[in-house]
């Protein structure tokens, strides 16, 4: 055989070999998956309403509970299981289900870390995992998932710090981690998230001030963060000034044009009726997928009472 010829030949087995390798791959897409849920059904420990009975081999994995797959592919892309009374944990092998698009976990009983794998998942938008018991960290791979737009992980046992990565995340819409046990300070870099729209983290063990940059995103965003943070630097405020504070602050309010009131003071009590108003109309729009939910609804309102309270601290009135 000519030496040109043989490379020739050489090149053509290796294409070949490269192609099977694709063929099986694509072809093994959908086993992966079914492998993945697998395991992930194994790390079920309680399932009081027998839903993972469904998961069974006689039933194609489609149409198990809880699982929707895009339609032309076959693989898995959303995984819903909100609400089903589950026990367990998250195996690391969630990151095969790599055309997930949506995790939805809410108000289980899953312990345990968020799996870093989380991070190969490159399509998902949805994670929402609150009302478990996740503890550990908030896995600093999630930047890696460009395409997230919520990250729902309210009251679990998360600690740590918030990763700066996810100041990465320019779609995330939603970062809610309110009554967990995280600690540190908010990440300058969040303040790099354009689109974010609900930063709520109360009842955390968050310090510090919250970020200039996260202060210059939409007004929002800022007053539905934590309002004790906000009110950091005056801790120093004794109890029983906060008391007579909290009367005098009665008497501002229920007291217009109170003689004593200066220019700022009716400034601060228009601003906050002002901010009051818009909360009236955004819960009364006549489309209720447009109106805000409750539970923003008394963030927003706690973070008009702390600004007023703090006005009044700083300005000792
Ligand atoms: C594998 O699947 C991808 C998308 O699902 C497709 O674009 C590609 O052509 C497939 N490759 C082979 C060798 O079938
Ligand atoms: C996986 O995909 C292959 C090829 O597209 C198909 O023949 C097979 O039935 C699929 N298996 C499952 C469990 O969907
Ligand atoms: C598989 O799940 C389906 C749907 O829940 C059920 O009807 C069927 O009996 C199950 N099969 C086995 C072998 O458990
Ligand atoms: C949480 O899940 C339980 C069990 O499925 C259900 O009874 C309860 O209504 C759910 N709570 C909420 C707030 O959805
Ligand atoms: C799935 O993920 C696990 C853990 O991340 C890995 O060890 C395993 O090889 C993967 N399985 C398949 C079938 O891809
Ligand atoms: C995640 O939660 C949001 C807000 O409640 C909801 O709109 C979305 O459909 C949920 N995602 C999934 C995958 O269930
Ligand atoms: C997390 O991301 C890093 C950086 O891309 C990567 O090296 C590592 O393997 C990822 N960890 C897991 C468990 O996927
Ligand atoms: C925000 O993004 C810019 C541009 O990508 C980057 O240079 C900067 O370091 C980021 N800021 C923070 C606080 O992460």
């Amino acid at each position: 055989m000519e030496p040109s010829n043989f490379f020739r030949w050489i090149v053509l087995v290796l294409l070949i070999s490269v192609l099977e390798s694709a063929i099986a791959s694509n072809t093994s897409g959908n086993e992966t998956d079914r492998i993945a849920l697998l395991d992930f059904k194994n790390h079920i420990t309680q399932d009081p309403f027998q839903i993972m009975s469904s998961w069974n081999d006689s039933l194609h994995f489609c149409n198990w509970v809880g699982v929707k797959c895009n339609p032309t592919k076959g693989r898995v892309t959303i995984l819903n299981l909100e609400s089903q009374n589950l026990f367990g944990s998250i195996p690391p092998s969630i990151g095969n289900l790599t055309f997930l698009t949506g995790i939805n976990l809410v108000n289980n009983s899953f312990h345990g870390e968020i799996p870093q794998e989380i991070g190969r998942l490159i399509r998902l938008q949805h994670l929402n995992l609150s009302y478990n018991s996740f503890s550990g960290k908030i896995p600093s791979n999630l930047s890696q998932c460009g395409e997230l737009t919520i990250i729902w992980v309210t009251k679990n046992e998360l600690v740590g710090q918030i990763p700066e990565q996810l100041g990465l995340l320019s779609k995330l819409v939603t970062l809610a981690a309110e009554i967990n046990h995280l600690s540190g300070t908010i990440p300058a870099s969040i303040g790099n998230l354009s689109s974010l729209y609900i930063l709520s983290l109360m009842q955390n063990s968050l310090r510090g001030h919250v970020p200039e940059q996260v202060g210059l995103l939409s007004e929002r965003v800022r007053d539905i963060v934590d309002g004790s943070l906000l009110l950091e630097e005056e801790e120093y405020v004794e109890v029983d000034h906060v008391n007579e504070e909290s009367k005098m602050e009665e008497r501002a309010i229920i007291s217009d044009g109170d003689p004593q009131s200066s220019n700022a003071r009716s400034g601060i009590v228009l601003d906050c009726l002002v901010s009051v108003l818009k909360i009236g109309l955004s819960c009364s729009d006549s489309l209720p997928g447009n109106r805000i939910p409750m539970n923003i609804v008394a963030k927003k309102m706690h973070a008009i009472r702390d600004s007023f309270l703090k006005f009044k601290r700083v300005n000792r009135i």
